[in-house]
């Protein structure tokens, strides 16, 4: 049976992640939008270049929720994006606001849908989506870890003159300036690469990942990152389609898991056809374990200031 994916918000991330999934003939792709024209003609747009690109996916746009019913997974990109200037966090009311009214529609139409947040700041905006829903929790999962590994496996890739294929890494912990790059679960064709650089050299890539967001934002000055935002959903997306069980870094859900409870979190986590199957436990040195609990502090200041606006 041909899978369905929403994409809600057919901005830069929401347009480039349908494209991407219709491009890799995943599923049927919706797109949606509240400004009036834009979801249709980017849906007529990329089902134009599809002769082209040679996939049979089919492609439309809306304004309203009708046409997303039965999703198989909503990805939700739904809402501002950041200026320069602008931390994830100021995003905090406006998106709040939106991710709210979206997740009413949209489980009006796919109760049974596997929801993908991307939207700012995202570990909050988990929250918002998993409380609307009062879905469970493996059914919400927040897009970070991945995009976030993805710019530290390029800059180890560049650093050490390699292929980005050779890359594996781990970014966990909150979408933020507290983000936990682990170099011990980094490798290279499987060797760590604690042995193939100094600290100083990894650490200099760990803090270019962390600002990785940031130094596209002042790049573009107009908004945010999109190509790699949208390759990350897409591939948390593809693993749930197919339910091949990849393990990836996401935002969910944890309930005692690393010492941390009720709060979403980036950790290494199995995706399947029922969302999150697993939450994988790492063995973790003191010291990863407490820069993950700093992050996690960080995580629930920004959920009780959601509280307050
Ligand atoms: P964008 O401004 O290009 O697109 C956002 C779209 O959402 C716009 O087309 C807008 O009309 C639409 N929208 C606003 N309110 C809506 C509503 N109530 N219903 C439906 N659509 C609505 O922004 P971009 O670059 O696509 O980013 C989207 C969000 O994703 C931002 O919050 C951004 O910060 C976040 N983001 C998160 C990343 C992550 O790693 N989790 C990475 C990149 C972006
Ligand atoms: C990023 O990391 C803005 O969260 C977005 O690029």
């Amino acid at each position: 049976m041909v899978k369905k994916v929403t994409v809600v918000g057919a901005g830069n991330v929401g347009a480039t992640a349908a494209q991407r999934l219709a491009e890799k003939e995943l599923c049927d792709v919706v797109l949606i939008d509240i400004i009036e024209g834009i979801p249709q003609g980017k849906a007529l747009d990329l089902a134009e270049a599809a002769p082209i690109e040679k996939h049979d996916a089919h492609l439309a746009g809306a304004n309203n929720y009708e046409a997303s019913a039965n999703s198989d997974i909503v990805i939700i990109t739904a809402g501002i994006p950041r200026k320069p200037g602008m931390s994830r966090d100021n995003l905090l009311a406006t998106n709040k606001g939106i991710i709210k009214s979206v997740t009413k529609e949209v489980i009006k139409y796919s109760p049974k849908a596997i929801l993908i947040i991307v939207s700012n700041p995202l570990d909050a905006m988990c929250h918002v989506a998993m409380e609307e829903s009062g879905f469970p929790k493996q059914r919400v999962i927040g897009m970070a870890g991945v995009l976030d590994s993805a710019r530290f496996r390029a800059f180890i890739a560049e650093e050490l003159n390699v292929s980005v294929e050779n890359i594996q890494a781990l970014v966990l912990g909150g979408h933020g300036d507290t983000m936990v790059p682990l170099p011990r679960f980094s490798t290279v064709a499987g060797v760590p690469i604690t042995e193939l650089m100094s600290a100083k050299r990894i650490e200099k890539l760990a803090t270019r990942t962390r600002n990785g967001g940031a130094e596209i934002v002042g790049l573009l000055k107009t908004g945010s990152a999109y190509y790699a935002p949208a390759s990350a959903a897409v591939e948390m997306a593809e693993s749930i389609l197919k339910d091949k069980k990849k393990i990836l870094p996401c935002a969910a859900y944890l309930e005692g898991e690393y010492g941390i409870s009720g709060l979403f979190v980036g950790v290494p986590v199995k995706l399947g056809k029922n969302g999150v199957e697993e939450i994988i436990s790492l063995n973790l040195t003191a010291e990863e374990k407490k820069a993950l609990l700093k992050s996690a502090v960080a995580v629930q200041e920004l959920v009780d200031a959601m509280k307050k606006v």
